[in-house]
């Protein structure tokens, strides 16, 4: 049954990518539940489907990006929109505000920590602004000492102290310090300072996380960020991600899937963002294929470099995936993920695959392309330990080798085992009692004062 509304309406406005745009719409799901109106403010480039959620108000606004302008350097095209997008935010902030009426009052700004310019706008507006962060509190905690790690002098790494912890981030290796750092280096140290600073300033920290999962690192983000924390996730189980996907779903995965035994397929994503090469793309191909187990792979248009999507892989090799596998563009992840016939995820371990494998109990194989991935997949396999890590090692030997220990041996069923436990931990988080469902009625009651 609808719950009331209360009144109240809160502005959502998420950065204009698969990876944020799930978790702000689960937010907007979790916060419409409580009696709030929502309306969610985004660009023309990668617009949310509004007639997915027709209980939420969409407005558009101009990101200045053209057409035919490529969007593959995220980097580049976040510092592109936080110039383009401030202008006509403002405006349509200040529209709505105006239009805000007696009878439903707009509370509140709820936007991403990749937003640099909106907690300015909402100050000079009087509305408290609240920050979504997308990654794990442990990274997001990080962002403060990158700078000083990368000048450390941990780089270049020596093979003797590839697998040392790195001090002041475990339980990050320093052989996983250059993939966080990317080509990036210095450039880097002005928009991390910018995010720690807007989100001090700010009303509220919001994770998509949960105790269960990093209740230390949630109490360190308080210290740090000096803001109240709320840690709502994951509710994936009550408001699936795939509603809020960007791409054409092919749907056909389900009955693929039904097909299959139990356990017995293993689904390979690498997300929305990370590229590979053509080479990287051959090895995963022969190593699927060689392993001998079902899969279900997902190739998104563009991600191999140089390539528009399978054609690298020559006749011979399409047979022989197609005897125990099936490719596709874009899938339903969380369904598929859900699916019976699932037994395993090779991913990139992005913070929301991650969450929603644990939320499905899909034990991993862990093949991180940089920045958060790379502490997210250490969890993964080196503190919860339910997946196991390639370290970067994008060869069909080690790619067979993996999904047959996760897919046929003991080691696999161990790992099995242990994400069973973590599933059930994080399942009692969201239900009535848990740390995140709590933490969902304090945001609650902290919107409702603000
Ligand atoms: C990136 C970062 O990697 C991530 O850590 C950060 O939190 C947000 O930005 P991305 O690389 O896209 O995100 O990965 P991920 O966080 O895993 O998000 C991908 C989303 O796309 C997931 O919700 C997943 O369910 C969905 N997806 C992926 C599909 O619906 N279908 C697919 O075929 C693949």
């Amino acid at each position: 049954m609808e719950e009331k509304r209360n009144g109240l309406r809160v502005i959502l406005f998420p950065l204009p990518l698969q990876g944020c745009i799930n978790p702000m719409i689960q937010l907007a799901n979790i916060l419409h539940s409580r009696g709030f109106s929502i309306t969610v403010i985004h660009t023309r480039f990668n617009a949310p489907k509004a007639s997915s959620h027709p209980l939420f108000t969409f407005l558009q606004i101009s990101d200045g990006l053209s057409e035919t302008q490529t969007k593959d350097d995220v980097m580049s095209l976040l510092a592109q929109i936080n110039i383009n997008a401030e202008s006509p935010f403002r405006d349509c902030l200040r529209e709505l505000l105006l239009e805000s009426k007696e009878s439903e009052r707009v509370s509140c700004l709820i936007d991403d920590c990749g937003w640099l310019f909106t907690q300015t706008v909402a100050e000079s507006l009087n509305l408290p602004r609240l920050v979504l962060c997308t990654f794990k509190a442990t990274f997001f905690n990080a962002y403060p000492s990158l700078p000083l790690i990368r000048t450390k002098g941990y780089l270049p790494v020596s093979d003797s102290e590839a697998e040392d912890s790195v001090p002041e981030f475990p339980p990050l290796q320093k052989r996983d310090l250059s993939k966080v750092f990317g080509e990036f280096g210095e450039k880097l140290d002005p928009f991390l300072h910018a995010v720690v600073e807007t989100t001090m300033s700010s009303s509220g920290l919001i994770f998509m996380s949960c105790e269960e999962l990093e209740k230390d690192s949630l109490t360190i983000a308080n210290e740090i960020f000096e803001v109240p924390i709320f840690a709502i996730g994951p509710f994936h189980s009550y408001f699936s991600a795939s509603s809020s996907s960007l791409f054409t779903q092919d749907e056909t995965c389900i009955p693929w899937l039904g097909n299959q035994k139990d356990k017995s397929v293993i689904y390979v994503s690498l997300g929305s963002v990370v590229n590979i090469t053509e080479t990287e793309f051959l090895e995963i191909a022969c190593g699927l294929s060689n392993s001998k187990q079902s899969f279900l792979w997902v190739v998104r248009p563009g991600s191999v470099l140089g390539a528009k999507w399978i054609e690298p892989l020559s006749e011979g090799l399409v047979r022989s995936l197609e005897e125990k596998g099936k490719i596709v563009k874009w899938a339903p992840q969380q369904e598929v993920l859900a699916h019976r016939a699932i037994g395993g995820f090779l991913t990139h371990n992005g913070w929301n695959s991650t969450l929603e494998s644990i939320c499905e109990g899909v034990p991993m194989i862990c093949l991180p392309g940089g920045w958060d991935q790379m502490l997210n997949s250490r969890f993964v396999s080196d503190i919860w330990k339910v997946g196991i890590h390639l370290e970067g090692r994008i060869e069909q030997k080690e790619i067979e080798k993996a999904v047959r220990m996760l897919m046929e041996e003991n080691e696999g069923e161990k790992i099995r085992e242990r994400m069973k436990v973590l599933k059930d931990e994080v399942e009692k988080s969201v239900k009535l009692g848990g740390s995140s469902f709590q933490s969902i009625e304090t945001l609650a009651n902290h919107i409702l004062l603000l």
